[in-house]
């Protein structure tokens, strides 16, 4: 079970303390949202942040590119010291450049659905990726409620994997808090991106080790 914090929900003026704390919390991942201010309504940071924090940690670093054109960004990226790159189903027709364009930079694949998106839109892609990230809620902006109506989807996602003998990680992110990630856990999923629930917190530490706890007992049998 992995445990990663967003660091959208951090203090935007010290990235490089925030991330010490997540390390030092033992978090499992670093979740890094970027955001374009088109593909999704908001604008986070980019790869400078990334590689001014890479020091700091041996963590892996989990980037989510909510971008309209993520073709223009990977390699920097990719230099900038990201070790998985989630780009998103949406992007249509260019995603099987853009998950071989992320192997070929020598960095894990990830491919993310969501809200309003079946499913089954991923299913051409499962033997091409690391990791399948469900979004439950619509990306943009931290704090959002929890959506309910995608806990099937990872049931799907866990079924096909196991169905054909799969290997990639079943990512949440969005309103995922220690209730939400059992129900989550239960469904299937094993990677959870977790901001306000975690970084709200004054002893990260203790919510990080609560959460893997609490998702631990609860996974679903594989
Ligand atoms: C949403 C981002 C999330 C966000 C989650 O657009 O993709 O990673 O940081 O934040 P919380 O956990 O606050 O919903
Ligand atoms: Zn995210």
């Amino acid at each position: 079970m992995i445990i990663a914090p967003s660091l959208l929900a951090s203090d935007f003026g010290r990235f490089a303390r925030e991330t010490e704390r997540a390390h030092k919390a033992k978090a499992d991942w670093l979740h890094l949202d970027i955001m374009d201010g088109h593909f999704v309504p908001n604008i986070s940071f980019g790869p400078e942040v990334v590689r001014v924090i890479r020091p700091i940690t041996k963590m892996t670093f989990d980037v989510h590119l909510m971008c309209s054109k993520p073709e223009i960004l990977l390699e920097s990226f990719a230099r900038a010291g990201a070790d998985l790159m989630t780009v998103h189903v949406e992007l249509g027709d260019r995603v099987t450049q853009l998950l071989w364009k992320i192997r070929s930079l020598g960095v894990k694949v990830g491919l993310a659905v969501n809200p309003p998106t079946a499913i089954a839109n991923a299913q051409p892609y499962l033997d091409q990726i690391d990791l399948l990230l469900v979004m439950t809620v619509n990306p943009g902006f931290g704090g959002q409620p929890f959506i309910h109506e995608m806990l099937p989807k990872i049931q799907q996602a866990a079924d096909w994997r196991r169905e054909r003998n799969l290997n990639y990680r079943i990512e949440v992110d969005g309103g995922i808090n220690q209730q939400t990630a059992v129900e989550c856990a239960k469904a299937g999923a094993d990677t959870f991106v977790s901001g306000t629930a975690l970084f709200g917190h004054r002893q990260l530490g203790r919510a990080v080790k609560k959460m893997r706890d609490a998702v631990s007992a609860n996974a679903r049998e594989r």
